[in-house]
């Protein structure tokens, strides 16, 4: 059952990269693959040092011949096996993204990869061809794309529902980076305020990559060039913590990005406006359960999640009868019960059903990235000039 094609009618096998003790996103990913019974997890090498890493697998029982001390390990002996992982999970830092998704790529196993896809749009760039010419799915987790009324704003402006799109504002504030809590060692803001590790973005490219995902992937709409005012307000730090961006679309909309990790008494208030010419959508993440849409010269209509007259792309990402509440787990588990059904897919020759549609993937990994160097370079240029990211 181990061939590229064929029908796997089993679990798919996971193993993760990073995601151990007091790491973040690697636990919300363990959530997110077991909440459909899709997958099993069943190989790590969790930590960057291989002790902890170790130590934290067996907590998860994972047997401990599947437990490594490091990525490179973990390919050398899954490959050799019959019952060899199908998908590797990457929630390690940034700059260690390209190294390891590259390499199993190259060992032919798919991966899901956490954004920013890369630390440099060279790096994007190869990977993205590395995964094409491998013929191997490379999966993103942009979050907010999981979201069952993210789809159904989607859905909603792609079918002319407020006209033809004018005006977009897209905000992801935190308070979180508001103090010098890197130079007290925390884990996750150590690393972020770090070029070498994060890559050219601060703010920009840990939450405006998500706030320029989510715009695009509502309206469609794509990028002609952007302007970026960059700001760094707490000492000691070099990179952005603080991101205004203008951006100019095809078609002549025009949007505005802020991305900040200094906005007081905000938490993951990733929040989407956009006005056409006859009629807008809102939708913010904090209440994810409702979407406002309000046409030209009528009442604003309140959209609930799991309503009747949700479209195919919001029902096939809803599990609960509307009222009960769903969020941010249930919006990652979309992402991968979205990877899974590409993988099967692939394998069978088949086209994905619903929820394998309009899957974050390879390519908009390097979109993201390729925004985080346009506003970098714009910022830089000083002058507020106007610059074309050479991927859009
Ligand atoms: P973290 O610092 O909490 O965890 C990183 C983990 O990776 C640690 O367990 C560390 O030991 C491990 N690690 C580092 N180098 C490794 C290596 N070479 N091999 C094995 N393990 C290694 O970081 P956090 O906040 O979980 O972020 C990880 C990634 O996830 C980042 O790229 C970040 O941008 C992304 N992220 C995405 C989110 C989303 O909504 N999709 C939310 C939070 C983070």
């Amino acid at each position: 059952d181990n061939a590229i094609t064929g029908t796997l009618a089993r679990r798919l096998r996971l193993g993760m990269v990073g995601g151990g003790h007091g790491a973040y996103i690697g636990g919300i990913h363990r959530y997110a693959a077991r909440l459909d019974g899709q997958y099993e997890l069943v190989a790590g090498a969790f930590d960057v040092d291989p002790e902890k890493g170790k130590a934290f697998a067996a907590e998860v029982f994972i047997d401990s011949g599947r437990s490594y001390g490091d990525y490179q390990e973990m390919i050398e002996a899954e490959r050799q096996r019959a019952d060899r992982i199908d998908v590797v999970a990457i929630c390690t830092p940034n700059h260690t993204h390209f190294p390891i998704a590259a390499a199993f790529l190259q060992a032919g196993f798919d991966v899901i990869c956490e954004k920013p896809l890369t630390t440099t749009q060279e790096d994007a760039v190869k990977l993205v061809q590395i995964a094409g010419e491998t013929g191997r799915f490379l999966g993103v987790t942009y979050t907010y794309s999981g979201y069952p009324l993210v789809h159904e704003a989607r859905a909603m402006v792609a079918a002319g529902k407020i006209g033809k799109v004018r005006v977009v504002q897209v905000e992801y504030p935190l308070e979180w980076m508001a103090t010098a809590i890197e130079q007290g060692g925390n884990q996750q803001a150590s690393w972020r305020t770090d070029p070498k590790r994060s890559g050219r973005g601060g703010s920009i490219g840990d939450i405006g990559t998500h706030a320029y995902h989510l715009a695009g992937f509502v309206t469609g709409l794509k990028l002609e060039s952007l302007c970026a005012d960059l700001a760094t307000f707490v000492g000691g730090r070099v990179l952005d913590d603080n991101a205004h961006v203008m951006l100019r679309y095809e078609g002549g909309a025009r949007g505005l990005l802020w991305s900040s990790q200094v906005a007081i008494g905000s938490s993951n208030g990733i929040r989407l406006r956009v006005f056409g010419e006859t009629g807008s959508l809102s939708w913010f993440q904090e209440e994810p359960n409702v979407l406002v849409h309000a046409p030209l010269n009528g009442h604003p209509v309140t959209i609930k999640r799991a309503n009747a007259a949700s479209g195919t792309g919001a029902q096939a990402r809803t599990r609960t009868p509307p009222g009960h509440p769903e969020g941010y787990i249930e919006a990652f588990a979309n992402l991968y019960g979205g990877f899974a059904e590409v993988i099967r897919a692939g394998r069978e020759g088949r086209d994905p059903g619903p929820i394998g549609q309009a899957v974050p993937a390879g390519y908009d990994g390097l979109k993201g990235v390729a925004f985080v160097d346009a506003v970098v370079d714009s910022h830089e240029a000083g002058q507020m000039g106007w610059v074309k990211p050479a991927y859009v």
